[in-house]
């Protein structure tokens, strides 16, 4: 449901306030309904009461409240699966990248982070039957590594209009913590209005790392980090959207037992993302991935590969 935020239709609230709303970016109610009213209050330029006020009567407009357990599962019914292109990438992510979560995607340089990042850009635009999510693409782009010929290449080898499918990545270059913040902040208003069912972030730390170096800022690094991510899984789940993340790995080399590369980001990453994917990379072209930390998935090992079309199935 998508309530145009216009005077009149928050009851009470003066047609000035409503400005101030539609000036800060605000263009919907539902927008106003999924962000903190501190936020709004900061953003908009009013006092916390009315943005307070504001908040409840938008909250009022989108959130029926309690619900009946039977409806929670016909919502749940509406997550989507977008397909990597690879059966056994899919099948270790419990069907697909799905649509209400994060998906975080951990590995080191050259592990196909990016490139499954690509292929899923051009599969979340299929059809829903066709193992898409029927929606368009934002891609918030850290590194400068979005490379749109590429993406054309892979849209090409699955026969689709490459054109088409480029039209459809919205693309954002963050050049800095800050900048990829604000990005990620104007999420609820863009994937609204541009029907945006896939939301990736490449990479989601690497600003962060870069800029908060030693221990004494480490605890501001985290805290900034984690309000990036509860954005991000507000935008998942009170949209219906897949969101994805890459990070790297960091080489731990006192580790006695088990992988000595960790996934960097610490508990506030771990604990914000829903699926979180270890990739490696195999001999040649092939790459393997392996599922860690989830709740409901086997820590199983699979292996598959990266061509010319993007990901595919590894050959036997
Ligand atoms: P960082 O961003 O550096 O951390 O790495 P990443 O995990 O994002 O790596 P990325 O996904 O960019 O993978 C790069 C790998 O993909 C390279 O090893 C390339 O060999 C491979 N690759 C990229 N483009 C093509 C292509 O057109 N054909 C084939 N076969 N492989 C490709
Ligand atoms: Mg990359």
């Amino acid at each position: 449901m998508t309530e145009v935020l216009e005077p009149g239709i928050l009851k009470g609230v003066a047609s000035t306030t409503v400005n101030k709303l539609l000036k800060a970016g605000f263009t919907t109610v539902k927008a106003i309904a999924v962000t903190p009213a501190r936020e709004i209050a900061d953003v908009a330029g009013m006092g916390s009461d009315t943005a307070l006020k504001v908040c409840r009567l938008a909250r009022m407009h989108v959130d029926p409240g309690f619900i009946p357990a039977l409806e929670v599962l016909e919502m749940r019914k509406s997550m989507l699966k977008c397909t990597t292109s690879s059966s056994e990438l899919d099948r270790i992510f419990g069907g697909g990248v799905e649509t209400g979560s994060i998906t975080e995607l951990i590995g080191e340089f050259g592990s196909g982070k990016t490139q499954i990042c690509f292929t899923l850009s051009v599969n979340a635009q299929l059809s829903k039957e066709e193992g898409g999510l029927g929606g368009n693409v934002c891609a918030i782009d850290t590194e400068g590594t979005f490379m749109p010929e590429r993406v054309m290449q892979i849209a090409q080898e699955k026969g689709l209009d490459a054109e088409k499918i480029l039209e459809g990545i919205l693309v954002a270059r963050a050049y800095n913590s800050e900048h990829q913040a604000i990005l990620i902040s104007s999420l609820p208003e863009l994937v609204e209005r541009s029907n945006i069912k896939l939301v990736i972030v490449d990479s989601m730390i690497g600003h962060f790392r870069g800029e908060y170096i030693g221990r004494a800022n480490l605890s501001m690094r985290q805290q900034k980090l984690a309000s990036c991510l509860s954005h991000l899984l507000r935008v998942a789940e009170a949209f219906n959207v897949a969101i994805v993340l890459t990070n790297q790995v960091l080489a731990t080399p006192d580790t006695m037992y088990g992988d000595p590369n960790k996934p960097t980001g610490g508990h506030v990453m771990a604990h914000a993302c829903t699926h979180r994917v270890f990739l490696r990379k195999g001999k040649q072209n092939t790459r393997l991935a392996r599922v860690i930390d989830s709740p409901s998935l086997p820590e199983e090992r699979i292996r598959f590969a990266i061509t010319g079309a993007g990901i595919v199935d590894a050959e036997e």
